[in-house]
């Protein structure tokens, strides 16, 4: 099994949208039973909540069920997680500043995968309300990461 975490910061817009896609992606390819996926934030301001009505709405347009609830990021997690993919730089910092010395998490920019955009962090729709931009730089990095996943672990 290969273990999949995506993190934002409130786990509420932007590492569920990834979630959601990235889960829908690996169903496509057949592999669910080969990919573990789950998202968090580095923040604890919307523990239990659901998802970002605009992060559901954008889901729902493309045929995608979202029924996640916010969890903030934990030490455990860096035992479990084979990758760690932040939203955003900031989001890459808080995770290095909390990450155990014998972690063995690979944890990168989501956008590192991306080939359609130079963009590194993907910008935060809370503040934008752009879920359907947000939408489309995950999913082209989304994509490529399940190739370079695939790859790399021969699935
Ligand atoms: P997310 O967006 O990190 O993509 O889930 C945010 C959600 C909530 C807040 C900030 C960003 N907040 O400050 O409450």
């Amino acid at each position: 099994m290969v273990n999949v975490l995506f993190v934002c910061l409130g786990n509420i817009c932007r590492s569920p949208m990834a979630e959601g896609v990235f889960r829908q992606l690996v169903a496509e390819a057949g592999l669910s039973d080969h990919i573990q996926i789950d998202s968090a934030g580095t923040s604890g301001y919307h523990v239990g909540e659901t998802a970002h009505s605009g992060t559901l709405r954008t889901l729902k347009k493309h045929n995608i069920d979202y029924d996640g609830r916010s969890r903030q990021l934990n030490m455990v997690d860096f035992h479990e997680y084979d990758y760690i993919l932040a939203m955003d730089t900031s989001n890459l910092r808080s995770i290095r500043n909390m990450m155990p010395t014998d972690t063995n998490a690979r944890i990168t920019l989501l956008l590192d995968y991306a080939q359609r955009t130079s963009i590194r962090d993907v910008p935060d729709p809370y503040y934008t309300g752009e879920f359907d931009k947000v939408y489309d730089l995950v999913e082209d990095a989304c994509r490529n990461f399940l190739v370079v996943l695939r790859q790399t672990h021969s699935l």
